[in-house]
């Protein structure tokens, strides 16, 4: 049977690699298969992508991000993520095309309508079975992001930028509603977990 492809979502701080370890082990004690990746990233493309996006010293424009976004996630598709669901396995990814919604659009003001242009060329009608969106202020983010490392490209932008990111992500919510669950992830990392396992529960219920 073909996996599932989750994808969990968010601005910077929010959560989202905290709650995915946690999501791998609630869903492999369930015996089922889970293949871990990121975008960008997930192959050795995305990696050098993500390298140059968040810590490279050029400054790109951010037509030209989006559309190097979507090149690496042609690639994380055909490599990655659809071989390993039609091996069955539940493809967790942190990040996917939400973020490019988010960041290049709603942040760096790509037009909403090129990055569905992108989405489809690239795409068809693939889309995330669910999504998990960790909605935080950009304040919560922020504070949360400061521990213990240096703050990369994204992490360095105004306070109005993570505002712009955050609505639209939860544009992307509001348009795909089924598909996308939002968590308030201002609450404590339990709060969230019991938010977390209570949507999971039901989703594996529904689909074994
Ligand atoms: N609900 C929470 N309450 C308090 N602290 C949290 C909560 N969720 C995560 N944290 C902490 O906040 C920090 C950032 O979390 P995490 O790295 O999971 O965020 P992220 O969404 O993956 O961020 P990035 O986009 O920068 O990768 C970590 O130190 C984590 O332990
Ligand atoms: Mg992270």
């Amino acid at each position: 049977m073909r996996g599932k492809f989750i994808t969990l979502e968010g601005i910077d701080g929010a959560g989202k690699s905290t709650h995915l370890d946690w999501l791998a082990q609630f869903l492999a004690r369930r015996g089922i298969k889970v293949k871990v990746t990121r975008e960008p990233g997930g192959t050795a493309l995305g990696e050098k992508l993500r390298e140059l996006m968040l810590h490279g010293n050029v400054r790109l424009h951010p037509e030209t991000e989006a559309l190097l976004m979507f090149a690496a996630r042609r690639e994380h598709l055909e490599k990655v993520i659809v071989p390993a669901l039609e091996n069955g396995a539940w493809v967790l990814c942190d990040r996917f095309t939400d973020a490019t919604y988010a960041y290049q659009s709603g942040g760096s003001g790509v037009a909403w309508d090129k990055i569905a242009v992108l989405e489809q060329w690239v795409q068809h009608e693939l889309q995330p079975d669910l999504t998990v969106l960790f909605d935080v202020s950009p304040e919560v983010g922020r504070q949360r992001g400061k521990r213990g490392k240096t703050a990369d490209r994204f992490e360095r932008e105004e306070k109005a930028y993570f505002r712009r990111v955050r609505q639209a992500y939860l544009r992307r919510a509001k348009e795909y509603p089924d598909r996308v669950h939002v968590i308030d992830a201002n609450s404590s990392v339990s709060t969230v977990q019991k938010r977390l396992e209570d949507i999971f529960t039901s989703y594996c219920s529904i689909t074994s």
